[in-house]
């Protein structure tokens, strides 16, 4: 029986493992973390993570092919081959500070690795890294080899959170860079035998190591390319009467560009689009390029005027000022159907009114009051660092409480903000909000989620993302 171990059960390692096991029965897999906690949850009726589908993928398998287990080293030594699924943060102090990628945990892992190890492994890089980490860790492993074969394998993951295990099952591509050498290819050809379960053979790549690595990279910033590109049509629609959404199903029907991926949005958030075009434009800066790293950090400096920009937008039509006034903010999450919010667009938005001294009421469907305190008393890039390196709920406790749901947050509300496009915000009874708000009611809607015609008919003052002013705002003043 083939072993499988993967270090590290987050939203990358513990879906994908699920998957790979409940595909291969022949295969044995065990899912390790350093986290007691998350790992204790992993085995409870409650996983750490929502994801639509994954409860009954591990229920399927788990106890049987699928253990979670904190017995790190003892799992590690055993498998035939070792995936490594560990955060990647971007460094918030020393060299490549706000940029770079902390591999402090990656080389840990390694290290690990190559203290435990009593066969030959091969070893898969699963976490978005820089390119040419691959080679950097396989120094490692055989400096400290102890005669042991190590094969590095880069095998990216692609799967989107919401749609993990839909993405998982039937992926557009499994991508497995290897070493062009002999035992390179037989380590490749393994990784690819454990994928036929059921990916078929023609969507499996094969490419050298750094075309994978670099392949990640360049696949999130092309997707969040497309994104700020929309995004930034958005402004130009608001200022010139043109609807963003009309505009994106004109552009999205030319096959060239293709339809999906065109939601203008309040910004892109996630744990990846940030960190990896971050990682992207300092690898550029390193090798020289530094015309290729300013195209590329236009992408995020986009993401962070799209949220300003709905910042200011809520505070200049509402007079300027939302010092004292009541606002509701519904869903935190990064994108609807998760509970994630790293790098969520409602942590700027939502410290942009907290500084305008606003009280905001939140609401999301999968997000606890602990995670949403934390989120906002956290600095940039802190949020991938473990707990005990982080500041406690501070000043923002104070502004901010958390409800359960969106008829208490809007209750007595100058302003209802949609954050995330979760499904029941569609269908909220707007006229019972409307009532029981403070007037004039406005509603600033980052997702295009609710039918501007008719909430303005109800009587609220309603901005949506790129779509034609409502004349209450045309006359406020300009927003910068
Ligand atoms: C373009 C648009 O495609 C068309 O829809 C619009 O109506 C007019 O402008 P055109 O300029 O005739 O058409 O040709 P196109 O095929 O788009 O190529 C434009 C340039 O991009 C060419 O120099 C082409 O060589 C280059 N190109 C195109 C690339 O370098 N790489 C590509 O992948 C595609
Ligand atoms: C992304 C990539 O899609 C995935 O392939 C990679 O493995 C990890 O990063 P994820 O961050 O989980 O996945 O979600 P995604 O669906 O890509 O959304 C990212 C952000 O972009 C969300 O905040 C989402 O709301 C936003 N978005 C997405 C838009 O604003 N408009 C869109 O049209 C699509
Ligand atoms: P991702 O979204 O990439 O899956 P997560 O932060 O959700 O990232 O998961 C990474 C996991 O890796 C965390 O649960 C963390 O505890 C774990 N981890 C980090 N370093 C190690 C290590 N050296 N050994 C085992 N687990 C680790």
């Amino acid at each position: 029986m083939v072993k499988i171990c993967c270090i590290g059960a987050g939203y990358v390692g513990g879906p994908t493992m699920a998957v790979i096991a409940v595909k291969c029965p022949s295969i044995e897999v065990a899912v390790v973390d350093i986290s007691v906690s998350r790992i204790q949850a992993w085995n409870n009726d409650v996983l750490p993570i929502y994801e639509p589908g994954l409860d009954e993928v591990v229920k399927q398998c788990r106890g049987k092919n699928l253990f979670f287990s904190t017995d790190v080293e003892r799992h590690v030594a055993e498998a035939d081959i070792v995936f490594v699924s560990v955060n990647t943060p971007t460094k918030t102090r020393g060299l490549g500070a706000g940029k770079a990628a902390d591999l402090t945990y990656w080389e840990s892992a390694a290290r690990m690795i190559a203290d435990v190890s009593k066969s030959d492994k091969i070893v898969v890089e699963k976490s978005t890294v820089p390119v040419k980490t691959a080679e950097a860790i396989e120094r490692i492993l055989t400096h400290n080899s102890k005669g042991i074969k190590y094969q590095i394998l880069s095998n990216p993951e692609f799967l989107a959170e919401g749609t993990a295990i839909q993405d998982l099952f039937n992926p557009d591509r499994v991508l497995i860079g290897g070493r062009e050498t002999s035992d390179g290819r037989k380590a490749v050809e393994t990784l690819k035998s454990v994928y036929a379960h059921w990916v078929p053979e023609d969507k499996i790549l094969c490419t050298n190591l750094w075309s994978a690595e670099l392949s990640k990279l360049a696949a999130n910033a092309f997707l969040a390319q497309r994104i700020s590109s929309v995004n930034a049509m958005s402004a130009l629609c608001e200022a010139t009467g043109a609807d963003v959404a009309q505009v994106a199903h004109a552009i999205g029907t030319d096959s060239r560009i293709g339809p999906k991926f065109l939601k203008a949005s309040v910004g892109f958030g996630g744990s990846c689009f940030q960190k990896d075009i971050l990682n992207l434009v300092y690898i550029c800066e390193c090798n020289g390029l530094a015309e290729v790293a300013g195209y590329w950090r236009q992408v995020i400096k986009v993401n962070d005027y799209q949220k300003s920009r709905f910042v200011n937008r809520v505070v200049s039509s509402m007079f300027n000022t939302v010092a004292g006034k009541k606002v509701a903010i519904l869903g935190f999450a990064f994108k609807k159907d998760t509970g994630d919010t790293r790098e969520t667009a409602a942590i700027d938005v939502c410290k942009g009114l907290i500084g305008d001294k606003a009280h905001l009421r939140i609401y999301d469907p999968q997000v606890s009051e602990d995670q949403i305190q934390r989120d906002l008393a956290l600095n940039k890039f802190e949020w991938d660092h473990p707990a005990h390196l982080q500041p406690a709920a501070g000043e923002a406790a104070k502004q901010v409480s958390v409800v359960g749901d969106a008829y208490e947050a809007s209750k007595g509300a100058h302003a209802v903000c949609v954050m995330t496009e979760w499904e029941e915000f569609k269908g909220l009874d707007y006229g019972r909000i409307y009532e029981g708000m403070q007037k004039p009611a406005f509603v600033f809607d980052g997702r295009n989620v609710v039918d501007v015609e008719k909430l303005r008919e109800i009587g609220f003052i309603v901005y949506s993302i790129g779509k034609p002013l409502d004349p209450w705002l045309k006359d406020m003043p300009a927003v910068a």
